[in-house]
């Protein structure tokens, strides 16, 4: 599977950034640099500058018109855009000991209420991609990285692979279709039919858990992987699943997010991309399968989007199904993050129709399963 823009971006050197300018960075702005360099965002080789920033927010697309709908950007404070202007070039520092050289192409104002409802179809506060843009700083800056230093393994590191390591994984296990799971959840069992039902058909399932900031009452990110790990161990064969895990905040932006993750997949080498009910959706901001319908903008996708219904369980069928299949409307178990949460957050331990023993047991276990 060809990268998206036709080319894996790999910016990463030992270029020397002593004496350099240094700007420091949050966490969650070194995982992009980190990912622009390591090609999981080609083609994009830096933060948008200001042509394609408004192109992306206004059409969803690049200026030169390839498909990009979230826009990856570096927030500064009026002071530090100074500096980096004219400086030329900086060097990013984060807490975490990421390194990047920036050129800094050019710095500019931006609209939050044109960039929320652009990305979020809304610029209601209580949105949490909304409320997470209102804090950003007053200045972008756009320009070219190059990382120069990663911050140590281990930790929640341990999966972590670049485009580059999966395409090869992929061809070493000879996968030659291999469909993608996005999700910000420990696994629940519709989670798990949707990648059975994928991979009964194709070579195996990536699954592929976002790591990073997520609003509160989110599940804690080590929580999300110990229970992968402990999902794919109890009831995956060993040669069909591969988990790593994708280092970016998730946003909360529905549709357009969607197409985002499909994009970062396709870079990963996958061929196939399951989006299910409300993908990447929050409350009731977006129509459950408004996720689906986006794609129709974007037919020229080398990834190809595997679109499912509402999973759940019947007690009628006796089994994990959807509309589709199933008529007994007064039977059915719905299964959702949302739902599990609740639950879990009301003490209730999730019956084996939501959740596998054993992920209840590492959630239940975790003496802090939610962000805070
Ligand atoms: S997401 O924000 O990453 O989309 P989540 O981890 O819950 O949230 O979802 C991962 C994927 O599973 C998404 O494609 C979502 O649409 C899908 N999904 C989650 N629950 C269900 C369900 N009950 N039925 C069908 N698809 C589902």
């Amino acid at each position: 599977m060809k990268p998206h823009g036709g080319r894996l971006v790999g910016r990463v050197s030992e270029k020397d950034a002593s004496g350099m300018e240094e700007l420091e960075i949050s966490d969650d702005l070194a995982n992009d640099a980190e990912n622009i360099a390591d090609g999981i965002f080609s083609p994009l080789e830096g933060f948008l500058g200001e042509a394609d920033f408004g192109a992306v927010v206004s059409g969803g697309r690049l200026a030169g018109g390839a498909a990009w709908t979230v826009p990856i950007v570096l927030d500064l404070d009026e002071q530090s855009a100074r500096r980096a202007r004219d400086a030329g070039e900086v060097l990013l520092r984060s807490p975490g000991g990421c390194r990047a050289v920036m050129e800094v192409s050019e710095t500019f104002e931006f609209d939050k209420k044109k960039l929320s409802e652009g990305v979020y179809g809304t610029s209601d506060a209580a949105h949490p991609g909304v409320a997470r843009v209102q804090t950003m700083k007053p200045v972008l800056a756009g320009g070219r990285i190059t990382l120069v230093g990663r911050p140590g393994g281990g930790g929640l590191r341990a999966h972590r692979l670049t485009p580059e390591q999966t395409r090869a994984a992929f061809e070493k296990a000879g996968w030659k279709s291999v469909c993608a799971f996005q999700t910000r959840n420990p696994p629940h069992v519709a989670h798990e039919m949707l990648q059975k039902a994928s991979i009964a058909t194709r070579d195996g399932v990536f699954v592929n858990p976002m790591i990073g900031r997520k609003k509160p009452g989110d599940f804690a990110d080590s929580v999300i992987v110990r229970a992968y790990e402990e999902m794919i161990r109890c009831y995956y064969p060993p040669d069909r699943c591969m988990l790593a895990t994708l280092h970016t905040e998730m946003r909360y932006a529905g549709p357009k997010e969607a197409v985002h993750h499909a994009i970062m997949r396709q870079n990963y080498g996958c061929t196939h991309m399951i989006i299910g009910r409300d993908h990447a959706g929050v409350g009731n901001y977006y129509d459950p399968f408004a996720s689906h319908r986006i794609f129709d903008q974007y037919p020229e996708l080398g990834i190809e989007p595997v679109f499912f219904p509402a999973f759940f369980y019947c007690r009628r069928c006796l089994t994990f199904t959807n509309p589709r299949a199933c008529p007994h409307e007064d039977s059915r178990e719905q299964i959702s993050g949302t739902r599990l949460r609740e639950l879990l957050q009301a003490g209730k331990a999730p019956s084996e129709y939501i959740l596998r023993p054993e992920v209840a047991r590492v959630i239940m276990d975790s003496p802090k399963p939610f962000v805070e």
